[in-house]
């Protein structure tokens, strides 16, 4: 059956960092880098922002009087997750908002831990606010990854570190972190005073029969250390909109990350953000329920090429997001090698996993957030590139 998300829409030369900056311009390069969808607003959304461009004032507004009430419910639907309105702080998006929790929760020398390989705004926000960088490696697994919990323990007591920057689902090796797995990591967190950022920006996008847990509700404790980060921008596309949610329970850390927004002049996000959030959460889920399970698809789709066709290739398990991870290290080449190849013989633009950290030498995380076409036609390449050697 077709879908909406089979229409291709050609970026290329759009001024979208995903196709344009690449190093490597060629006819037939396809980009699969940057966390963007290749797919325009949902109908609803679009027409929403019409109107309210439509003659529209765009002064200093607040949010639109549907709009708390469009995330508590969102998350309550999807999550089964019960927020107040008076815990969520917007911001002008999630890495943004990280480096203000950087800087609001701790001090200059202090020693912040990150799982790696992850999503590396994390250890950028670490660094260039000279606080210190600890690492905790991922173990990987045939098909996935776990966390080494005695080394991850070790690693806080042994740098007194303050606070975990925490990627969930985890951006990216595509894994949706287990009740279990939550519960023993917030332990950890509590026992030894370390405040826990959870990035949950990928939270709707977690495939059956995994679901999305949200840290701070796996035990009302956990509310009195956690800053939890969320926004639509994933799940509708609307990263241009610079809109986030930021979920904070606990009254004295809200008021020390607000203190530390306003210390950035940075409290304020954009009428269309606000009014495209609300659009999305209120009147889109059909839309997103029909992407998630087209991008699904496009995971399953890829799993299986691989395997019949290019089976040196091997994908993570991917119970999250709509990025995969790929263990090219059988092709036997170095980062620059990897990635030279991909780019000028595959002609796919890519992200190096070597970007996520070391652990991620060896690999690259492909984007399937795009039509079938596309896919269809970067698999092939890659298939030719590969056989070529
Ligand atoms: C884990 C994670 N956090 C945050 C972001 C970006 O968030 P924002 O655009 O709100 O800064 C991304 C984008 O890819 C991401 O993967």
């Amino acid at each position: 059956m077709s879908s909406q998300f089979d229409q291709f829409y050609n970026r290329k030369n759009g001024g979208s960092y995903k196709w344009d900056s690449s190093p490597v311009k060629s006819d037939n390069l396809i980009a699969m880098s940057v966390a963007d969808m290749d797919w325009p607003l949902a109908k609803d959304i679009e027409q929403g922002l019409m109107e309210r461009v439509k003659g529209g004032i765009f002064g200093y507004d607040a949010p639109p009087a549907n709009y708390y009430d469009s995330v508590i419910n969102w998350m309550k639907r999807r999550h089964q997750w019960d927020i107040k309105k008076d815990w969520i702080i917007l911001t002008s998006g999630v890495v943004m908002s990280i480096n203000v929790a950087v800087q609001s929760l701790t001090n200059k020398g202090d020693a912040i831990i990150i799982m790696s390989p992850v999503y590396y705004p994390f250890s950028m926000a670490v660094v260039k606010n000279d606080r210190q960088l600890i690492t905790t490696s991922l173990v990987q697994e045939e098909d996935h990854y776990d966390l080494d919990f005695e080394d991850f323990e070790k690693k806080i007591v042994d740098n007194d570190v303050k606070m975990l920057i925490f990627c969930h689902p985890h951006n990216p090796i595509g894994k949706a972190w287990t009740r279990e797995e939550l519960k023993q990591i917030g332990d950890i967190c509590q026992k030894h005073d370390v405040y826990v950022v959870s990035d949950e920006i990928h939270m709707d996008f977690v495939y059956a029969p995994k679901k999305h847990i949200p840290f701070v509700s796996v035990d009302p404790s956990f509310e009195e250390f956690t800053i939890t980060c969320t926004a639509a921008s994933k799940s509708f596309n609307l990263a241009g909109f610079y809109t986030s949610n930021i979920v904070i329970p606990n009254n004295k850390i809200r008021k020390m990350f607000q203190a530390g927004l306003e210390r950035n002049g940075a409290s304020h996000c954009t009428n269309l953000g606000m009014a495209a959030t609300a659009l999305a959460y209120e009147k889109c889920e059909d839309w997103f329920d029909e992407v998630h399970h087209y991008i699904e698809d496009n995971i399953h789709y890829m799993d299986n090429y691989l395997k019949n066709n290019i089976p040196v290739l091997k994908m993570t398990k991917t119970e999250s997001l709509y990025l995969t991870w790929v263990d090219c290290r059988e092709l036997g080449m170095d980062d620059q090698a990897l990635n030279d190849f991909m780019l000028n013989k595959a002609h796919l633009f890519l992200d190096e996993g070597v970007l996520f950290g070391q652990e991620g030498s060896g690999f690259m995380r492909f984007n399937l957030a795009c039509p079938r076409v596309t896919l269809e036609k970067a698999l092939n390449q890659l298939k030719i590139a590969v056989e070529s050697l």
